[in-house]
């Protein structure tokens, strides 16, 4: 567990995911991520499913596994809308690495879609680079593939 000021990052529970989803609209707005959301990953991979809570409820969360080929892989991650650009985005990025690193991932990776120029913008900040694969998501379908090696050094992109 590590504590940050008044957020507290745990592993995630299956009552986190449906509070999230309750929720959902304050961590993506007009955007409809729900059925990303599944609770078997919650289940599988508790130690890579991190919440970011405080008194007021979650305030951020990051989804992910490790690859059998060391990949930290990131499903999902979500900062609430009124705790964005506090760096809470780059500690729970922290807290995933080290848990990855931990179960054997040498590198991190995440997709974003190509107008999502915030998740864009905020990867290449913590030192991911970013590159356009034609048909990721079938044909036509064209995402945008984050990368960068282990470990993780929040403190340098
Ligand atoms: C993307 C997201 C998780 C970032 O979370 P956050 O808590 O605001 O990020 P942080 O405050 O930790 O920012 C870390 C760095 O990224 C930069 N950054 C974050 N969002 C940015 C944006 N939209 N544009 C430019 N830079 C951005 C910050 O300036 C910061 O840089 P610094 O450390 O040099 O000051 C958050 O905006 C979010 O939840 N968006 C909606 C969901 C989403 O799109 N998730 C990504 C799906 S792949």
């Amino acid at each position: 567990m590590i504590r940050v000021m008044h957020t507290q990052i745990t592993s995630a529970g299956t009552t986190d995911l449906h509070q999230v989803l309750a929720d959902h609209h304050r961590y993506w707005g007009d955007r409809d991520l729900r059925s990303l959301h599944l609770l078997a990953l919650v289940q599988e991979f508790g130690e890579t499913c991190l919440i970011a809570r405080a008194e007021d409820g979650i305030h951020g969360y990051i989804i992910g596994f490790v690859t059998p080929t060391g990949t930290g892989y990131v499903h999902l991650i979500a900062t609430r809308d009124d705790t964005r650009g506090t760096g809470l985005g780059r500690r729970l990025y922290t807290a995933f690495a080290d848990a990855a690193h931990r179960h054997g991932a040498l590198r991190l990776k995440a997709i974003t879609s190509l107008g999502n120029t915030g998740s864009i913008a905020f990867h290449r900040r913590l030192g991911f680079d970013a590159k356009t694969v034609d048909d990721y998501n079938g044909p036509g379908q064209a995402m945008v593939v984050f990368q960068r090696a282990l470990p993780f050094d929040a403190m340098q992109p």
